[in-house]
């Protein structure tokens, strides 16, 4: 099976720790849209996408690049971390897969060390998240998606 991650992680690189963690349980190809200009999304046999949430959403570049780049019909899951709540942050990923008939195997979310504005005066949100019961959620979460293929 191969698998990718389209993903965007800036705030405390809690994402790309939830995707390492997930990326020992099998061969998963990470992809840092912010460093690709383009992807052959085919050659995959899933695709996950995955940021932190930012103002109650997925970052617009990894929107952005699923609008760009994922072929229809191709199965889809996603992952977020967040300081509060995910919310209703795939929102965009999920109308997008529904247009393109992308089958979503699953979504993981988890909370992420947060220092966004004000918190960051309170030593910040979710604090020492993601953590080892994090990961490995994330790593359960991805065996069921190997599962689905
Ligand atoms: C500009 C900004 C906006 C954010 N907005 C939200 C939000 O709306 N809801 C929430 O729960 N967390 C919010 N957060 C917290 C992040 O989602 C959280 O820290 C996440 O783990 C960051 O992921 P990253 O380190 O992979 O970039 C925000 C953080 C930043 C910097």
């Amino acid at each position: 099976m191969k698998l990718a991650v389209c993903y965007h992680s800036h705030h405390h690189g809690n994402t790309r720790k939830v995707l390492d963690a997930m990326a020992l349980e099998c061969d998963l190809e990470l992809l840092d849209v912010a460093a690709c200009q383009s992807a052959q999304l085919k050659d995959y046999d899933c695709i996950g996408f995955a940021s932190g949430i930012y103002a109650f959403e997925i970052h617009k570049s990894v929107v952005d690049f699923a609008r760009e780049f994922l072929p229809a019909r191709k199965p889809v899951f996603f992952v977020c971390t967040y300081g509060l709540s995910r919310g209703t942050g795939f929102k965009a990923l999920t109308d997008l897969a529904k247009l393109r008939h992308c089958p979503v195997l699953g979504e993981f979310g988890c909370k992420g060390y947060d220092t966004f504005g004000p918190f960051k005066l309170m030593g910040g949100l979710a604090k020492g998240h993601p953590d080892e019961q994090d990961f490995q959620q994330a790593r359960k979460f991805l065996r069921n998606i190997l599962n689905q293929l």
